[in-house]
């Protein structure tokens, strides 16, 4: 399969990239220095020149904070970028995997999303997820919207980078930690996530999927699992309820965010495994 992958410098770009690589792809590694997706002369110039199959789109704008105090720029990267992706690969016949995010829900159902729930996002990052989904979707059956949660891989900043940095730093005073106990997800590895995504590539499936690791946790539970797996005692974390943190974040995030993987389960496609093993080999590689 000839591949291309925007966003390639992120984490999940950088394992989306080696996964293909391991299969023999032949992949074009799209970091934002060699391809802006934001520039639509660049996007078109990319994708109709070099002619993939597919296209994996890592490239956003993730700042969850930060797009609040500047929509236009959440808005230019997260959505309408994606209408120049979608517009040049149907241009080529090549399939769009799109990458989207849990931040699309209000987080208000007492069960896990599946992904014909109505979307509700409540902050400028998931408004402008929710735009990116429509334009890849817009084009016809050649686009899959991925949604994944809690994304954490080898080569980015995420919650076991932090949680591994903060143990590491300090003692086992008990408590001295605190993360939030009243929001739950799926962790996902990039290790596993990718693999899933090239997959989908190469069997141009379309349509809303949700792909994540097994295993629904809250903030605090995800940090506990990290120190334990650092052989430290997990009591130097503490429980703490989002109203309490200090300072509130800008952006709300939803309290449930777990996403039913439904459309593999229903096709019969293998779900991802439970977080807790990619985290074991997640926490021994950073912990080195
Ligand atoms: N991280 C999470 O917890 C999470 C959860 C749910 C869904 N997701 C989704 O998963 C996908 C991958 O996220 P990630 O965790 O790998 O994020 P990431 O590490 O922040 O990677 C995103 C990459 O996109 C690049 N980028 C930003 N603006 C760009 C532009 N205009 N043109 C080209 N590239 C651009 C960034 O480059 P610079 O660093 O140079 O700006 C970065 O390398 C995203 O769609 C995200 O919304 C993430």
């Amino acid at each position: 399969m000839r591949l291309l992958v925007t966003g390639a410098g992120g984490q999940l770009g950088h394992d989306v990239v080696a996964c293909a690589e391991s299969n023999g792809d032949d992949v074009l590694a799209a970091s934002r220095t060699i391809l802006d997706v934001t520039d639509r002369d660049a996007v078109l110039g990319a994708i109709t020149s070099w002619r993939p199959d597919a296209v994996v789109n890592c490239a956003a704008w993730t700042a969850v904070d930060a797009c609040e105090s500047d929509p236009g720029r959440a808005f230019g990267v997260n959505g309408l970028a994606v209408r120049w992706l979608a517009e040049a690969c149907h241009r080529v016949d090549a399939h769009l995997v799109h990458v989207s995010t849990d931040y699309v829900f209000d987080g208000t159902l007492d069960r896990p999303y599946v992904e014909w729930d109505e979307p509700n996002p409540q902050s400028v990052y998931g408004v402008s997820k929710l735009a990116g989904e429509r334009e890849a979707l817009a084009p016809g059956p050649s686009a899959a919207v991925v949604r994944t949660s809690w994304v954490c891989g080898e080569h980015g900043a995420n919650m076991v980078r932090t949680v591994v940095r903060l143990t590491d730093e300090g003692g086992d005073e008990p408590g001295r930690l605190a993360f939030v106990d009243d929001q739950r997800g799926h962790p996902t590895m990039t290790a596993d996530l990718a693999p899933a995504l090239r997959r989908l590539a190469l069997d141009r499936r379309s349509g809303v999927h949700h792909i994540t690791n097994q295993g629904a946790v809250s903030w605090f539970d995800f940090a506990q699992a990290v120190i334990v797996l650092m052989g430290r005692d997990p009591d130097i974390v503490r429980p703490i309820a989002t109203a309490q943190l200090d300072p509130p974040r800008p952006a709300p995030r939803p309290a449930n965010s777990v996403l039913d993987n439904a459309v593999l389960r229903l096709s019969g496609i293998p779900l991802l495994r439970d977080f807790h093993e990619p985290l074991a080999e997640l926490v021994a590689a950073l912990s080195h």
